[in-house]
């Protein structure tokens, strides 16, 4: 099997002229570097630059600023189809007049592989993606998942360095989603074929990716592991993009040997945490719903239930105390501990796990 390749972007930005609305500006000085084999997702708000830095890994859009890199040589003036990829488009973009071996054979073609090449080279893309005795059959006798398949099998029968998906599995449903998901993190880890993955699925980028570069208007804000992304978002932005965030506004009372005692609604609340906080000023914590217990009995913070969803295996609450309406998520709550909408209950925050964003 051919090394992973490594991919570096190095201050890339695409400019696009409009008439009427001016220079459009997607991706915005940009810098990424993808570790040989790694599976890296680009998730963003829809417009934030995605498919553009995507296209452009691929040789499809030329940066109007910038580097590309594969394995530390120059690649940003090599065309794409001598870049080595394997690009799975949102829509399939299969021939439909085509039959499923001559779709996935296409790259081998015009890479003029001798017909015993082409014939093994199918064969084995069809069996890894699991649609063996399939070659014969036309497009448009496949169900939605089976032409995704057949667009996988496409994509890795030429044995790419590089493995490209934007969006690859929005036309499918829920189910089938989180089935195809699954195949294509573990194909992609059998090939070890350094991969980035476009998607606006915060839970899909999760489940499926070693790191996530979340996007914002042509950047990248924050990069990581899902865990990493999760418990430290660097902002409010990132905080409310990967899963649900409280941000609780306080003001800093103390602050020693790695605790922080905030006033928060009139309050002491005291947290440990590794940020400065300076005595005095105003800080925004982010607290996930899952983080804050709720009890009956009289604790440091009244609250009232303005609204539950039961949905069996949680709860989900809106909680007022104060001028604040907080999130909250009660796993497998008992008949004792499931509140109603109206009751008054006690809110205890976290005291620790909790990210200051000063
Ligand atoms: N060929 C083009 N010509 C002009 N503007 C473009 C072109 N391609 C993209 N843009 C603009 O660049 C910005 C980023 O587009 P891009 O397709 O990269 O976003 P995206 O993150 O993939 O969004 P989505 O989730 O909707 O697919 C948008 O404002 C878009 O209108
Ligand atoms: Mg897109």
């Amino acid at each position: 099997m051919a090394k992973s390749l490594e991919i570096r972007l190095r201050g890339i930005s695409a400019t696009f002229q409009h008439e009427s609305r001016g220079d459009i500006t997607a991706v915005k000085d940009l810098d990424l570097i993808i570790q040989p084999g790694e599976f890296l997702t680009l998730l963003g708000a829809s417009g934030c630059g995605k498919t553009t830095t995507l296209r452009m890994i691929a040789g499809f859009q030329q940066p109007s600023a910038g580097e590309i890199l594969f394995d530390g040589a120059n690649v940003t003036n090599v065309p794409a189809n001598r870049r080595d990829i394997g690009f799975v488009f949102q829509n399939y973009a299969l021939f439909p007049h085509l039959s499923v071996f001559e779709n996935v054979a296409y790259g081998l073609r015009i890479k003029r592989q001798n017909a015993a090449k082409i014939d093994a080279g199918v064969e084995q893309g069809l069996r890894q993606v699991g649609l063996q005795g399939l070659g014969g059959r036309m497009i448009s006798e496949l169900s939605g998942g089976q032409q995704q398949r057949v667009a996988l099998a496409r994509a890795i029968a030429i044995k790419p360095r590089v493995l490209l998906f934007d969006e690859p599995l929005s036309n499918l449903d829920a189910k089938l989603r989180v089935e195809m998901r699954s195949e294509i993190s573990r194909l992609q880890e059998e090939l070890a074929i350094t991969t980035v993955y476009v998607t606006h699925d915060q839970e899909e980028a999760m489940a499926i990716s070693d790191r996530i570069a979340i996007m914002n208007e042509g950047r990248i804000v924050q990069i990581g592991k899902a865990e990493e992304l999760y418990r430290k978002p660097v902002s409010r932005f990132v905080a409310g993009f990967l899963g649900n965030a409280n941000l609780v506004r306080g003001t800093a009372l103390a602050a020693d040997g790695g605790r922080v005692t905030l006033d928060i609604v009139g309050h002491r609340w005291t947290v440990a945490t590794d940020a400065t906080v300076t005595i005095g000023s105003v800080v925004d914590a982010v607290v996930r719903p899952e983080a804050i217990s709720l009890s009956r009995s009289d604790g440091a913070l009244p609250g009232i239930v303005e609204g539950r969803v039961f949905l069996g295996e949680k709860a989900e609450y809106r909680i007022r105390t104060g001028d604040l309406e907080l999130l909250v998520v009660q796993w497998n709550p008992t008949a004792g501990e499931l509140l109603a909408a109206g009751d008054t209950c006690s809110v205890n925050l976290p005291a620790a796990g909790v990210q200051l964003l000063v």
